[in-house]
Formats: C-alpha cells, sequence, structure tokens
C-alpha cells in the first residue's frame, strides 16, 4: 500500500538495498531507509528520479543487551520510506504522510498527533492551517526527539506523528501525553526535512538542495493496525516466536525469564537470517561480529530454555517462509544461509558447555573472595578460547548481580592484537594470512583456459578473506577468490599475474593481482567493488585487456632479447631472473663486464630486425626430450615436468616457457634498453621497453625536452647551441662580475683612508666595510696594511645579522704596544660576540650589529690606552 500511494505520488520505487552498505564507513549496518541513499542527498550523485520509495531492511544493534529484556525494540526492522532529493519539500511531505495514515491506512484523525521541532514554525503552521490540526494538540520537541541524524551525512529537523494507543497501554499517571515513555502514545511517522550535512565530527554545513528523508516502521505501523501489545506480537513476528515456543516447548507470556529468551532468539534469528543473505560472514571484525555475537547471544538463550543441539537453521527456515515474498534473496541464499548458520552454531556448541563451566568455576572464586566484577583477564579468556563475546558474559554475569571489569578486557583484547599483527607480518602471504590459503581442501585445483581468451565464465569453488574461508565477500572486502578455471594468468616465470573484474549476478570483484597458491590453484586477490558474491556461482571472470597485451609484448620480447645476448655476447649468456610487467621487462642473465655501447646498439638491432621480420609465434606442448632436441633454451636449474611448453618465434627464437605471448612479434611494435648495469658478480641487469610502454617513454622524454627548450626560450632543435650560448654568457658574466668586485673593494679602500687617525705617530684605522666575509676582511686588511706602512687596523662587516671582527698590528706598532688580541677582546662584547688572538693578528664574531659603530669606536679608544712613545 505504501510503496503503491507514493507511486502515485510520481516516485520510483526502489528495491531495498543490502544491509552493508556501499562506500560507506560510517556505518557497520545499513539503520535506516535513507541510508544507502546518502549520495542522492547529498548531490554526490544524480539519482534515478527526485522522488524515491522504498522499504528497507534495516538493522540497529546499539543497545544490544537491552534488546529482548523488554517487547519495544529488535535489532531488525523494515523501514518503509519517500524522499526527495533537492524535489519537495515540507508542505508535501507533511501532506502526505497524513493522507497515507487516514485516508489508505485509515487511522483514526483524532488519535493523531504531530510534532515539530521547537522553532520549526513553517511545519507547526502547514500542520495548524493547512492539514487543520488544533495547535493545542501540536507538540514541539528539542533536539533529542526531532532532529534526526545518524552517524555521518545528511540530517535536519523533523515532525513526528504519534499515535494514542489508548488507556490500556498507558501508565495511568497524571500527565501522561504524547511523549511520555510508556506505550501509550508511540511514534508511527518521521518526516525529515534534510537540510544539512554533518561531517561525522559534529560540524554542520548547509546542503545545496533541500530533502525529504521520511521513515516508518512497518512493525510499528502493524502493531498499532492490528492493535497488539508489541512488535514481538505481530503476526508475522509471532509466527517466529510461536515457531521459536514450539521447539522449546514452552509458551509467550507465561514468565518473564522465559520470554526474554523467546524474544531474543525470535528477533536475533531474524537479524542473522538476513544477515547471512546478504553475505554478511560471522567474524572477529565488523560487521561480521556483530553478527557473531547475535548468534551466540541467540544459542545461548537456546540453551536456557532448554533446546537441545542446534536449532538456528531450523528456525530461520521460518524466517525465510515468512519474509521470502518482500525479499527474495532470502530463498535464494537459503543453502547457504543453513550452511553458515550450522557452522556457526557448531562451533560456539563445542566450547560453550566448557565456557560455562569456567565462568561457573570464575563466579565461585570471586564469591569466595567477595568480589563482584570479573577480571578483565578473564572475560578475555572466555573471549579467546570459548568465543564468548563480551556482551554475552556481561548478561550473564548481570543476572548474578556481577559485573565485568570492561577496561581490562580490551587492554587484554589490544595485546593479543598486537601480538597477532606481529605474527602475521612474518606469516603474511599476499596480504592474507598463510594459514587461510593452506587450509583450503587439497582437491579443489583451478584450470588456466587464458591462453587464447580472456573472458571465462566459471564457477566460485572458494572464497577467503584476510583470515577466513567464508561462503561470501561483500562490499567493500578484501579477499581471494578461486574458481574451476580461469583465464587469468598467475604469476610465474617473472610474468606478472593479470589483473581485471570478476562480475557475478550480485556484485563485482576487482581483481588486483593473480598468484598461484599451493597444490595447483590459482588465487585471484583483490576486492568488492561492489555488492556480494557467494561460493558455487558462476561468474564472468574478465581479464584486463590492454594490460595483458602489453605484457605479453615485452614477455615476448624477453625471448629475443636472450637470443640476442647469446649472438652478441656468446653462448655463456645464461637467465639469471626476469621480470615482466605490463609497463616493462627486466631481464637478467650472466655475463662478466658491463656491454659496451656498441654491443648494447647490436642487440637492440638484433631484435628490433625480428620484431619487423613478424614472426610468428607457435606455442605446442611436448615432452622435455623432445623439446631438448628441438634446441630449445631452458632455464638453467629449473625442474619441468613431463610435458613442457615450447615457445617458437621462427627460426630466431626457442624457449621453453609458460608464460602468454604475441601471436607475431610484429605485434611488438619496436624494442628499446633504457639500461644496463651490474647487479652482482658476474650478473649483469638490462631494462628495457616495447609497445605502448616505449612510446609512453618517448612521450615523456619528448615533454621534458619541450619543458627544458620553453624555459630555455627557444625550440628543442636549437636547445643545444642555446645552451651553447648560454653558457658562454654566464663565462662572460663572471668575469666581467669578479673585475667588477676587486674594483670595488678597492674603491671602498680609497673611502676608509680619510678615517686614519695618527696617535703616538702610530697610524690607526678602525672602519666598517660592507659586505665581507672573515676571509674577505682579512685580505683587505693585508691591503690596507701596505698603504698605511705601520699601523694598527680593524675591520668590522656585516653579514645578514652576523659581524665579523678583525684587527691587526703591524711590527712597528707592537714595539709602542699595540695588542691585536687585547684590542679585540676590548670591543667584541659591543657587538655581541667574542673572540681573541696574537698581538699581531686577531678576530671575532658577534650577532649585534647595531652595536659595530660603538665597537670602533672603542677600537680608537683601546689604541690609544695601548700605544705609548
Ligand atoms: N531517517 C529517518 C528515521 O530513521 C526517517 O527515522
Amino acid at each position: 500500500m505504501f510503496l503503491e500511494f507514493f507511486e502515485s505520488k510520481g516516485h520510483l520505487a526502489m528495491k531495498s538495498f543490502s544491509l552493508v552498505p556501499h562506500n560507506d564507513n560510517s556505518l557497520l549496518l545499513i539503520n535506516s531507509g535513507m541510508a544507502p541513499l546518502k549520495p542522492y542527498f547529498t548531490g554526490q550523485e544524480i539519482p534515478p528520479r527526485r522522488r524515491v520509495t522504498t522499504c528497507q531492511k534495516c538493522i540497529r544493534t546499539g543497545d544490544i543487551e537491552n534488546i529482548g529484556k523488554t517487547a519495544r525494540h529488535g535489532t531488525f526492522f523494515e523501514m518503509l520510506g519517500n524522499f526527495s532529493f533537492g524535489d519537495y519539500f515540507k508542505t508535501e511531505a507533511i501532506h502526505w504522510s497524513w493522507e497515507f495514515l487516514t485516508e489508505v491506512v485509515g487511522l483514526d484523525p483524532e488519535r493523531l498527533y504531530p510534532s515539530v521541532y521547537l522553532d520549526d514554525d513553517e511545519a507547526f503552521r502547514i500542520w495548524n492551517e493547512e492539514i487543520g490540526i488544533p495547535a493545542d494538540r501540536i507538540f514541539r520537541f528539542g533536539k533529542e526527539d526531532n532532529f534526526w541524524e545518524h552517524g555521518a551525512g545528511p540530517c535536519g529537523p523533523c515532525s513526528e506523528i504519534y499515535y494514542d494507543r489508548g488507556e490500556k497501554y498507558g501508565c495511568g499517571k497524571p500527565g501522561c501525553t504524547v511523549g511520555c515513555e510508556c506505550d501509550r502514545y508511540i511514534e508511527v511517522w518521521n518526516n525529515v526535512f534534510t537540510q544539512f550535512e554533518n561531517d561525522g565530527h559534529g560540524n554542520y554545513t548547509e546542503l545545496v538542495q533541500k530533502n525529504i528523508d521520511t521513515g516508518m516502521g512497518l512493525e510499528r505501523l502493524a502493531v498499532v493496525v492490528q492493535d497488539v501489545d508489541s512488535l514481538f506480537t505481530v503476526d508475522t513476528n509471532k509466527a517466529l516466536l510461536d515457531a521459536v515456543c514450539e521447539l522449546a516447548h514452552t509458551e509467550y507470556q507465561a514468565a518473564h525469564k522465559t520470554d526474554v529468551s523467546l524474544r531474543i532468539i525470535a528477533d536475533h534469528i531474524k537479524s542473522c537470517t538476513f544477515m547471512i543473505s546478504d553475505g554478511i560472514m560471522p567474524s572477529n571484525e565488523g560487521r561480521g561480529y556483530v553478527l557473531r555475537r547475535l548468534l551466540r547471544r541467540a544459542a545461548r538463550h537456546g540453551r536456557l530454555l532448554g533446546i537441545e543441539g542446534r536449532f538456528m537453521a531450523e528456525l530461520s527456515k521460518a524466517v525465510i517462509e515468512l519474509s521470502k515474498d518482500g525479499y527474495p534473496e532470502l530463498e535464494e541464499k537459503k543453502p547457504m544461509i543453513l550452511k553458515v548458520l550450522a557452522e556457526e552454531e557448531e562451533k560456539f556448541n563445542k566450547t560453550i558447555d566448557q565456557g560455562l563451566a569456567i565462568l561457573g568455576e570464575m563466579e565461585a572464586e570471586m564469591e569466595k573472595k567477595g568480589e563482584t566484577v570479573l577480571s578483565g583477564d578473564n572475560a578475555f579468556k572466555l573471549y579467546d578460547t570459548y568465543g564468548f563475546p563480551l556482551d554475552l558474559t556481561i548478561e550473564i554475569l548481570e543476572e548474578k548481580n556481577m559485573t565485568v571489569d570492561e577496561e581490562g578486557f580490551q587492554a587484554a583484547m589490544k595485546e593479543q592484537r598486537e601480538k597477532a599483527r606481529a605474527a602475521r607480518k612474518t606469516t603474511n602471504y599476499m596480504g592474507a594470512d598463510v594459514t587461510v590459503y593452506q587450509s583450503i581442501p587439497a582437491e579443489i585445483t583451478t584450470d588456466f583456459v587464458g591462453y587464447d581468451r580472456l573472458v571465462h565464465d566459471s564457477e566460485i569453488t572458494v572464497l577467503t578473506t584476510e583470515s577466513e574461508i567464508v561462503e561470501a565477500l561483500t562490499d567493500g572486502q578484501h579477499g581471494t577468490i578461486l574458481v574451476k578455471e580461469t583465464p587469468f594468468y598467475a604469476t610465474m616465470g617473472g610474468q606478472t599475474g593479470d589483473t581485471g573484474v570478476i562480475t557475478g549476478a550480485g556484485g563485482s570483484f576487482v581483481v588486483e593481482d593473480t598468484i598461484h597458491l599451493q597444490g595447483g590453484k590459482v588465487g585471484h586477490v583483490g576486492y568488492m567493488a561492489s555488492g556480494m558474491l557467494t561460493v558455487g556461482e558462476t561468474v564472468t571472470m574478465k581479464v584486463s585487456e590492454s594490460a595483458r597485451r602489453s605484457t605479453e609484448k615485452n614477455h615476448s620480447a624477453t625471448h629475443l632479447l636472450q637470443k640476442a645476448l647469446r649472438m652478441v655476447l656468446g653462448e655463456h649468456v645464461e637467465q639469471a631472473g626476469s621480470l615482466v610487467t605490463p609497463d616493462r621487462l627486466r631481464f637478467d642473465f650472466t655475463h662478466f663486464s658491463a656491454m659496451t655501447a656498441e654491443e648494447l646498439k647490436k642487440v637492440e638491432e638484433l631484435v628490433n630486425q625480428e620484431i619487423q621480420a613478424g614472426l610468428d609465434v607457435v606455442t605446442q606442448e611436448m615432452s622435455l626430450d623432445e623439446a631438448k632436441k628441438t634446441g630449445a633454451m631452458a632455464l638453467f636449474g629449473e625442474k619441468y615436468g613431463e610435458k613442457v611448453r615450447v615457445v617458437k618465434m621462427g627460426d630466431f627464437s626457442t624457449e621453453l616457457c609458460g608464460g602468454t605471448h604475441v601471436g607475431n612479434t610484429g605485434t611488438i611494435h619496436a624494442f628499446k634498453i633504457v639500461s644496463e648495469a651490474g647487479i652482482a658478480a658476474g650478473v649483469r641487469r638490462i631494462e628495457a621497453l616495447t609497445g605502448e610502454g616505449l612510446m609512453a617513454y618517448y612521450h615523456k622524454t619528448e615533454e621534458e625536452l619541450h619543458e627544458a627548450a620553453h624555459a630555455a626560450k627557444t625550440t628543442p632543435a636549437d636547445l643545444k647551441s642555446k645552451i651553447e650560448a648560454m653558457m658562454a654568457e654566464i663565462k662572460a658574466l663572471q668575469a666581467e662580475n669578479d673585475k667588477l668586485k676587486s674594483k670595488l673593494a678597492k674603491e671602498s679602500l680609497g673611502d676608509v683612508m680619510d678615517q686614519v687617525k695618527e696617535i703616538h705617530g702610530v697610524k690607526v684605522l678602525a672602519a666598517k666595510v660592507s659586505d665581507a666575509d672573515m676571509n674577505g676582511l682579512r685580505s683587505l686588511g693585508d691591503q690596507l696594511k701596505e698603504k698605511l706602512g705601520e699601523g694598527v687596523i680593524v675591520l668590522a662587516s656585516v653579514q645578514g645579522d652576523k659581524v665579523n671582527l678583525m684587527a691587526t698590528a703591524t711590527d712597528a706598532a707592537q714595539k709602542q704596544g699595540a695588542h691585536a688580541g687585547n684590542l679585540i677582546k676590548a670591543i667584541a662584547a659591543l657587538v655581541g660576540g667574542g673572540g681573541g688572538g696574537r698581538p699581531g693578528m686577531a678576530q671575532a664574531g658577534g650577532k649585534n650589529p647595531a652595536g659595530v659603530d660603538s665597537a670602533l669606536e672603542k677600537a680608537y679608544e683601546t689604541a690609544a690606552q695601548q700605544l705609548h712613545d
């Protein structure tokens, strides 16, 4: 009814999205109708229509420990919603919610009460004036109730509609009205006026477009319409509850304790079934851990009810039956759902009794010591060894008025994670734990069918995450896919593994690398770009064609290169290593000296000749003996099987090789060696390019040349002569510069001669020179001494914020008492420094340029004190 109603208002009805969020790290699980539509609200993506309506499966596990204790909440629910992406706004949203509830569903308008956000006068006016609700029946609530947001993303003020279920559900307290905590007035509809974006850190920005996001819990509406006491007694949920009762040989609403367990099982099995149908697998992380916690909590409550053995898979069948019309994926994935549930329950059953016994001992120990808090280490032991999620331990102890040191638990967990991480570093293989691949059954193998095709359909045999073998991989997860037959070449013989895409009915996986695993298996390593893939389904495997073709050119060129090297350098050339990627090739070989320019040129010419000759590349399988008779080059020291593959390029090259190649050498286009160097004693390495890689190299070189020419304001053709001219110009300028400098220095000498004073017949000069370093000062001092004949010279210069001081006294001046070292000592403090020296020569540095003038004045004074007749 809901979807049809909104279709009649121009909305596009879309299927429920997966519970696994797509490209959204702010959420573990889809928790509202709007969550999968976030990019449409923010305008990042264009919606298929600006009006959309959905019935979305949702899971909220925020207060998991309280779920079941009352009948108020469940973890799973379906949310009906109508959405406007920058199309209609408040008026239509309010009118249509009212119309649907009163006219389509037929709720009594007298029992409905709207609420608005504190200062949302516009919404108030629409309710009051347009819908005709008296002002005293419209409630204004604050941020807590009437501002909707969930994690990062679009959010805004909202207007909710409450339904009065009558006195029989009320608390009866005076003042009980809309907003009361009791079960009488319940919200059935939420109109959110989405106009802000929360960045996840509480910073709000106004969205460019104003949107509508509405939500109505399907089960809640059913509670109202069916007039039942809670979510759990709505017909569909009741049927499920009855199935649990039957298994447990008990009845609902016979005793509080059994009711709690019944509700927990009924609710959790529903969430678990839906989660698995969307490819979520039990694990110790993220959403997989949410699933594991729900499953184990339900399993334990099954025990409390006295249910023996496994029961979750059986109950799951009831969930599937009840919901498969709306969610066909439940039926489609039924075998997988039942298998995963059974395996996970089995795993837990194996340890739960032991765990409960150990916990019992821990409790007894605590009682003896009069303690009520279980240590973090003990809680962690239960988690690690017996698979008890922390909230399960908390719940069990709570029943006995005991608690858990949660911080201590987290600390123990952190310590173990760090240890595991350190261990993984040493055992890690292509990003996955080695043990994952080792636990794949030996009989599973992969056939390579990719010599002559790049697209192939095959069946998934194994899926793994980085740490576990799983039944499904979902959106964003990293993992490895194994199939029966693959066109993807796995890294071997120097040729790197193919990349590409694996697509199934419900999702696609990006292959970043293809590797050989032990026992004839090929692993496609990468990540889920969207949706999910499950074991057993047939998928289309598509190798990235351009990358494969480029790799093939490089690989075939490597064969030509090896032969050419033997022809030019000699038969001692053996392959010592090789790497063939889409971008380039690298070939290591035995040879005892650096190759000469001539040899390199010769090798390059030979290879290019054979490329131009357009040799057909023929591959053939034969026995090793036959292959040897053809004279095929084999890898030195390599062990070959009975059957080998021989790759022949005309009469030029014959090699044993399992790699992929061009059909004709002409396809390689061209070959260019870009480097040759020694990498070990007697081993040389050549790096070379072909085809597109070579073109890219030329383009890059050309670009650099153009940039250089541009910088030199000329053309590439004239660049060389331009550079020569520039070098000549620089040389001339430098000579001129030197000349000017010495001229300047001489001129400044002329100036300072005016400052010479005669003290007791000795010439004393204290002067400032511009921008000279200590060496400059000393050579200037020498020149001045020549001019003065005999005397005392003090020079100061400032360089940036540094001061240089130099003093010198001739022999005759010294005889009359002059002492350069003491003189410097006396004046250095004035420039913020220190120094000293011999009677004839002294120097000092300082940090205070402002003190230079007074230092020079003081120099005359000091000289006057030193000198005598
Ligand atoms: N997104 C809104 C809610 O969940 C409609 O209540």
